[in-house]
């Protein structure tokens, strides 16, 4: 992003989760049960804070798992959730999970603003509880050709859109993440414009794939990962991927998205994941997996990070070369 060289970070074996211990305690999880979506809203419904920070329900999707993707192994959960980017906590790759240890993302609320039949300051809980939640493996490119693939924990953002009754003049939806430099420190240094911002046109943010994220390696997401509730867009560059977000607009006019508004000549609105239209400072063609050392051979890049089947359609006809 800003960064001209990307550091990267070999990850010692000693701070490796197995992905049996990840099965193992993801199938004690499921067996525990009863992990409301009551505990999401910690505070709110008194649960434990540190139950809170860990409990999840969720049923498994069947249709987005390794398999499916034809990837063969997740990524360590470790690298994961300590090889991050997250401005609000500081722009080296280990700042957020030290910077964010402190950050207490609960009670949370999300305002609901704009082209809607349901405005509203919704608590997280009453925003989520509605829905089931599944765990979905993705794959996950950021713009910086570094690449994960992990199970997160959400609700398909199509059907929070449904539930809350876009107008007709919906044509956008825009968020915002939460702007608090008390509580995270990043935003004293005006490294980006803040807050941070971004945007999908509507068929984008109905599209199945969107989702709307709580947790990783089934529990909630980790401060650094964007707690309580962040965006995946899995076929676009993670940047989209919008973290700790307070408000959600539904606008008729493309909404501003923060890297666009930093450097329009190399992050456009859309952004999706193309290894033909590379960055202007490096090539897009392939990509590393984090986790495995900055000296593993790096993977061809796929369109649209490999769903192609699921999204080329809304971009039929536009010059993916001039709209990246
Ligand atoms: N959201 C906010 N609010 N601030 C950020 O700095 N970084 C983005 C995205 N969402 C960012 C953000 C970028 S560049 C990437 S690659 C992903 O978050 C990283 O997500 P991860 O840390 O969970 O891997």
């Amino acid at each position: 992003m800003l960064i001209r060289n990307i550091p990267g970070r070999a990850i010692k074996s000693s701070e490796i989760t197995s992905k049996a211990v990840f099965e193992a305690r993801r199938g004690f999880m499921r067996s525990a049960g009863v992990l409301g979506l009551g505990a999401i809203a910690g505070s709110v419904v008194g649960a434990s804070p540190a139950k809170a920070a860990t409990d999840l329900s969720f049923s498994a999707s069947t249709m987005h798992t390794l398999e499916t993707l034809g990837e063969k192994n997740l990524s360590d959960r470790e690298a994961a959730t300590s090889y991050n980017n997250f401005y609000e906590f500081g722009t080296g790759k280990d700042d957020p999970v030290d910077q964010a240890r402190d950050f207490q993302p609960l009670p949370w609320t999300v305002s609901i603003e704009g082209e809607v039949a349901n405005p509203g300051v919704y608590d997280l809980e009453d925003l989520m509880k509605p829905h089931m939640m599944e765990e979905r493996v993705c794959r996950f490119r950021c713009v910086e050709a570094w690449s994960m693939v992990v199970p997160w924990v959400g609700v398909p953002m199509g059907q929070v859109i449904k539930r809350l009754e876009p107008t007709s003049k919906a044509k956008y939806v825009a968020f915002e993440t939460l702007f608090d430099p008390e509580r995270m420190p990043g935003q004293k240094r005006r490294v980006i414009p803040w807050p941070y911002v971004e945007g999908l046109r509507m068929d984008e943010a109905m599209n199945d794939l969107t989702l709307l994220t709580l947790g990783m390696y089934g529990e909630r997401l980790p401060n650094q990962n964007g707690a309580p509730i962040r965006l995946v867009v899995p076929w676009k560059y993670g940047f989209k991927s919008i973290k700790s977000i307070v408000r959600i607009t539904f606008t008729e006019e493309q909404p501003p998205c923060t890297w666009n508004i930093a450097n329009a000549r190399e992050y456009g609105f859309y952004s999706n994941v193309n290894p033909e239209v590379d960055h202007p400072r490096w090539s897009q063609a392939r990509e590393r997996r984090i986790g495995q050392g900055i000296f593993a051979e790096r993977i061809p890049t796929l369109m649209f990070n490999g769903y192609e089947e699921q999204v080329a359609a809304m971009y039929s006809g536009m010059d993916l070369k001039k709209l990246y």
